[in-house]
């Protein structure tokens, strides 16, 4: 198995190029199932989980076709085309294998009447259900049936939902996703209350519409949505990654330098932004790159996660590695999921001074960072290795880079390119 090797110490300076948003990019893909005309997306990132979406709807006899794969392309261009569909089922093999599969899970009945999905299991971020999305399905008038692990939603008379009113209990960006592209093609008009209204859903409306979609309150916390009976194909491009700009700014950081992020919008990142701020950075735009210049050893800072437009639960880990080499004691909180601390040990292994309590990290920060051997957990885990790596005295190493290659495109040529000592080694 592949392990990434890092040896510490290089100040990080230059231009990183940030990709397309996987977050993005696994709730378009699915819109294909929404029309029999082509869906294109542009600016794709060249991810394991990309190619795996490619494939799911491969088996549902949908027709996918890639451009701009030649090595030295950033963004790749999928068309998708559901003209035909020839199975409603996302079978356990697949589906176990990447969580977002159940995005299919609305746009499959909007279109077919019917979805059969996988549960998708445990996972190594905590207890993950999908009761708000099922909810919300069936306050469209879906019936849904549990069986032998599987889900299956039936519209009445596998024909069109009528749609219907539902507010989320909490915030949940998957159920919110499964429920707006079930709404669009409702016979009635739908309303979601409490809505997440993460960039990534803007994102997602902003491709419907293009669709022929019929969406009000884009970007708010209520979603109108009239249904309607055909959507048609469109052109998009994916949004670009606000986790992956918001790591790297923290690469910049932990290494003492200075990175332009090529493309990331500052406009989505205010939260994050305003956190790298408060920690002494400078972060400002200059031309098309959003710069991260680091101003001495980070200052303690407290944060918590929450939903968009707060702290990201996707940045936590990132910002606990680069607080770990911070100048006091900063406070974590994790308020999305109970089990996100898995990366803490591995950074203990480090040097790093961090103790949990309850949902709580307090992060002391130590003068430095020593490399080890350390086991990645889970993506956002991956990256806050990966950035201890870059600071930490002497060779890291990171097993488990599958992770890593879920959501961090080109990872080590993108920080090669800006000066750290990174390879990927097969340990084969
Ligand atoms: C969540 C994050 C998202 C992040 C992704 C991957 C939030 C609001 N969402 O999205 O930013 O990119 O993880 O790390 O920060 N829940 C239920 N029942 C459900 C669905 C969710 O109880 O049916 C709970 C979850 O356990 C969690 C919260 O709602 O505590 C938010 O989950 P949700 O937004 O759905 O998770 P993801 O879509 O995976």
């Amino acid at each position: 198995m592949d392990q990434i090797v890092i040896r510490g110490g290089h100040t990080l300076k230059g231009r990183i190029p940030i990709s397309g948003a996987k977050n993005s990019a696994l709730t378009l893909l699915p819109c294909a199932l929404l029309t029999d005309e082509p869906l294109t997306l542009r600016n794709l990132p060249r991810l394991a989980d990309v190619d795996g979406f490619g494939h799911l709807l491969n088996q549902f006899g949908i027709s996918t076709t890639i451009e701009g794969s030649n090595p030295g392309d950033f963004g790749r261009v999928m068309t998708a085309r559901a003209n035909k569909i020839t199975s409603t089922v996302a079978p356990y093999d697949i589906v176990r294998k990447m969580r977002a599969s159940i995005l299919v899970l609305g746009p499959m009945l909007a279109r077919a009447g019917e979805a059969t999905v996988s549960l998708p299991g445990g996972c190594a971020i905590g207890n993950r259900p999908i009761d708000l999305h099922l909810k919300a399905l069936e306050a469209l008038g879906a019936e849904i049936e549990l069986a032998a692990g599987y889900v299956k939603a039936v519209a009445p008379n596998k024909g069109r939902l009528p749609g219907g009113d539902y507010t989320f209990p909490v915030v949940s960006v998957g159920a919110t996703e499964n429920a707006l592209m079930a709404a669009v093609l409702a016979s009635g008009t739908s309303v979601l209350r409490n809505a997440a209204r993460e960039p990534e859903i803007v994102d997602l409306c902003n491709c419907l519409v293009a669709m022929g979609a019929k969406i009000d309150g884009i970007g708010s916390e209520t979603l109108t949505i009239e249904g309607v009976a055909d959507l048609h194909g469109a052109t998009y491009r994916v949004m670009s990654d606000r986790i992956e700009a918001g790591s790297y700014a923290c690469a910049a950081i932990i290494t003492g330098g200075e990175l332009d992020l090529v493309g990331a919008n500052i406009d989505e990142m205010e939260a994050t932004v305003a956190a790298l701020r408060e920690t002494g950075a400078s972060v400002e735009m200059v031309g098309d790159a959003m710069r991260v210049s680091a101003n001495g050893r980070p200052k303690a800072i407290t944060l918590s996660t929450a939903p968009y437009p707060g702290f990201a639960t996707d940045m936590q880990a990132q910002f606990m590695a680069m607080l770990a080499l911070g100048d006091g004691a900063s406070m974590l909180t994790e308020t999305i999921f109970e089990n996100r601390y898995m990366h803490v040990p591995e950074l203990a292994r480090m040097g790093a001074n961090i103790e949990v309590r309850g949902r709580t990290a307090v992060v002391r920060g130590v003068d430095k960072l020593v490399g080890a051997e350390v086991m990645a957990t889970d993506l956002r885990a991956s990256m806050s290795l990966i950035l201890a790596g870059l600071a930490a005295e002497g060779e890291s190493k990171v097993n488990r880079v599958y992770h890593l290659d879920r959501g961090y495109e080109r990872l080590e040529e993108k920080l090669e390119a800006v000066g750290a000592d990174i390879e990927r080694v097969s340990d084969g």
